[in-house]
């Protein structure tokens, strides 16, 4: 694709079971993506928890914007835009904090907290002017779902709701892990810059191919069976939840343990805190059953994966290069669960752990390998000949097969198609 010829030839870029290697060396097509994509569907901003009293903020993004989350002081949150109204300079620069007000360095202009433009010095200068027409730009909408906070640009468009479709139980399933069925993301985040296209990390999310292989030395060091679950003989699933969402489902072999919290590696006798909350908060046949299914490992896109223990935010920067912003999950009211969730995190996927590096390993040597001419297409068509429906008729396939990566892409043509 070039300039002269604007309107892509979807149909040789993007076929059923492979997509051409350019989908992830075009410039033009990530400015495509952004205006398609990044800049109108609803993507995951950042978490209720993390701006809990009046007058907090966050800095977080959506692609290479800079979104500020703050919860103003009646409590409501906001989708801001770091640029000040009068000649554009960002109007704030730090992670977090907590402030009524955000006053722009340049010529002092100041915006409250809910972005409304507050004042500015020397007023005389602005006689007539309308302030209601100069607050600082926000996310066109804002909506909520399970405490996680997304925005979208476009106007109008589907709802959250509607966007989240078949992913939106997978929340229910991820919260209703705590006994206060709320989790919280207060654990602080760790950044992972890869010179990579974001779509290799949303397709790996949820590739159960790759595992065995790629995290083979973590597995065997932690002497961990994760490595089975992604086997050609595990009975989990591979699902396409629609929307380009999709999950690795491994409640069959959970279920097959019969073991509460054998989905974490450890069991109920030695979280006997969490364990005694659960039985209070859902009854204990209801607990067991919730602590043997456990979390999901789910890939909503374009941005949020849950990774049983934690979240990834994918940000895109540039066509090859991405940050994912890691953090472990934590259930409200359960600190010894807690506890274990940050350990566990940072073994993995902290700056000293082994599986994330492994990913990001596969993530910039993909980008280089896609660089060279041929062959035309990558091939995604492991199990499209098994194929089925399940009883809820979303797709699904064996552990290993690219179901999710054919459902992500069907959904990113439809998206990228669309006027
Ligand atoms: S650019 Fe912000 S006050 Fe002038
Ligand atoms: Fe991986």
């Amino acid at each position: 694709m070039n300039a002269a010829d604007a309107i892509p030839n979807w149909d040789s870029l993007i076929r059923p079971h492979e997509v051409r290697g350019s989908m992830y060396t075009d410039p033009a097509l990530f400015e495509l993506e952004l205006q398609k994509i990044w800049y109108r569907t609803w993507v995951y901003v950042g978490h209720v928890s993390e701006v809990p009293q009046p007058n907090d903020f966050v800095m977080k993004s959506i692609g290479p914007q800079a979104v500020i989350m703050t919860r103003d002081k009646d409590g409501e949150i906001h989708l801001l835009l770091n640029r000040c109204s009068h000649r554009g300079n960002q109007v704030c620069l730090k992670d977090s904090g907590n402030a009524g007000s955000f006053t722009c360095p340049y010529h002092g202009w100041t915006f409250t907290n809910n972005g409304k433009l507050r004042g500015y010095p020397f007023p005389t200068g602005y006689e007539g002017v309308d302030n209601s027409q100069l607050g600082l730009g926000r996310v066109t909408r804002m909506s909520i779902y399970q405490g996680f906070v997304f925005g979208s640009f476009a106007a109008e468009g589907p709802t959250l709701e509607e966007h989240l479709g078949g992913a939106r139980e997978t929340l229910d399933r991820l919260v209703r892990n705590s006994p206060e069925n709320e989790i919280e993301i207060t654990a602080g985040f760790l950044k992972h810059q890869v010179r990579s296209n974001w779509k290799f990390l949303v397709e790996n999310e949820t590739d159960g191919y790759h595992p065995q292989f790629v995290h083979a030395s973590i597995f065997a060091v932690a002497k961990s069976g994760i490595g089975d679950l992604y086997s050609s003989k595990s009975t989990a699933v591979s699902r396409d939840l629609g929307g380009g969402h999709s999950e690795n489902d491994l409640r069959p072999e959970f279920r097959r343990l019969d073991k509460p919290l054998g989905w974490f590696g450890t069991s109920a006798e030695r979280l006997p805190d969490y364990t005694a909350k659960m039985n209070a908060a859902h009854g204990e046949g209801r607990a067991r059953e919730i602590m043997i299914d456990g979390t999901p490992h789910v890939m909503i896109f374009p941005n949020l994966f849950v990774a049983e223990i934690q979240i990834f935010v994918i940000q895109p920067l540039s066509v090859s290069e991405t940050v994912q912003h890691v953090t472990a999950i934590q259930f409200k009211g359960a600190p010894d669960i807690n506890r274990r969730l940050r350990q566990q995190t940072m073994g993995s996927v902290g700056p000293a752990g082994l599986l994330l590096a492994d990913d990001g390993e596969m993530y910039e040597r993909t980008q280089r390998g896609v660089q060279a001419l041929k062959p035309d297409y990558l091939y995604l068509g492991r199990g499209k000949h098994r194929e089925r429906e399940d009883e809820q008729g979303f797709v699904v396939g064996d552990a290993t097969d690219e179901v999710p990566t054919r459902g992500m892409w069907r959904h990113y043509r439809s998206q990228m198609e669309a006027d």
